[in-house]
């Protein structure tokens, strides 16, 4: 008798198609929600409403095909800025997702002249504290009892890191 010949098939990974687009007000819902389940202080819609109608600010949208799984926005003044917020909506995170954010942000920043970013970010969000030292940011000083831990007491806070990402610029390349 013949043996019968088992043809296995090859398990495909499909990577998962991502893009990025501008924030845009159209978009808040969706960006309150991700904000309220992700972070200790959300920011509130109208946080997002004035940062969005900044014309010094850049903001990007990831998006998994129509839906909108996180965001990154920063301000920019001359060759220097300042990361305010970003967050991948949680059923997403430790997927390369905010690395692919951030790296929008860094590039963008790059050809619009930025040399640096700075950011703020509390001694107690270990993730995002871990997250940025993956993609190069050191800290560089401490603010203490920077942030209000319960809003119900203002005496109750904790401290603040500041982070510092030199942006790689093809000037900065030549001059080494
Ligand atoms: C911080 C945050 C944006 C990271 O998003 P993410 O898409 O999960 O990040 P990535 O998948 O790109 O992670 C890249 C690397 O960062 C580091 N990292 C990410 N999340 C981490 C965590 N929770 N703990 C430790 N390291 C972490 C890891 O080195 C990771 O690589 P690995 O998964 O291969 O180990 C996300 O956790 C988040 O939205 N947090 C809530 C909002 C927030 O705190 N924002 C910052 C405000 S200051």
């Amino acid at each position: 008798m013949k043996s019968a010949t088992t043809t296995k098939a090859k398990a495909t990974t499909r990577p998962i198609s991502t893009s990025f687009k501008a924030l845009s007000a159209d978009n808040l819902d969706e960006v309150v929600a991700i904000e309220r389940n992700s972070s200790k202080s959300p920011w509130p819609a109208e946080h997002f409403r004035s940062s969005l109608e900044n014309s010094n600010n850049l903001s990007y949208a990831l998006m998994l095909r129509d839906k909108l799984i996180g965001y990154v926005i920063a301000a920019l003044a001359l060759d220097s800025a300042d990361l305010h917020n970003i967050a991948i909506d949680s059923r997403y995170q430790r997927q390369g997702h905010a690395t692919k954010l951030l790296s929008c942000l860094v590039n963008e920043l790059g050809e619009r002249g930025a040399k640096e970013i700075f950011l703020e970010v509390r001694v107690s969000n270990k993730g995002a504290i871990g997250f940025y030292k993956s993609q190069g940011f050191e800290q560089i000083s401490l603010r203490k009892n920077y942030y209000m831990k319960n809003s119900n007491d203002r005496t109750d806070r904790e401290d603040g890191i500041i982070m510092r990402l030199e942006i790689a610029t093809t000037e900065n390349n030549n001059a080494l």
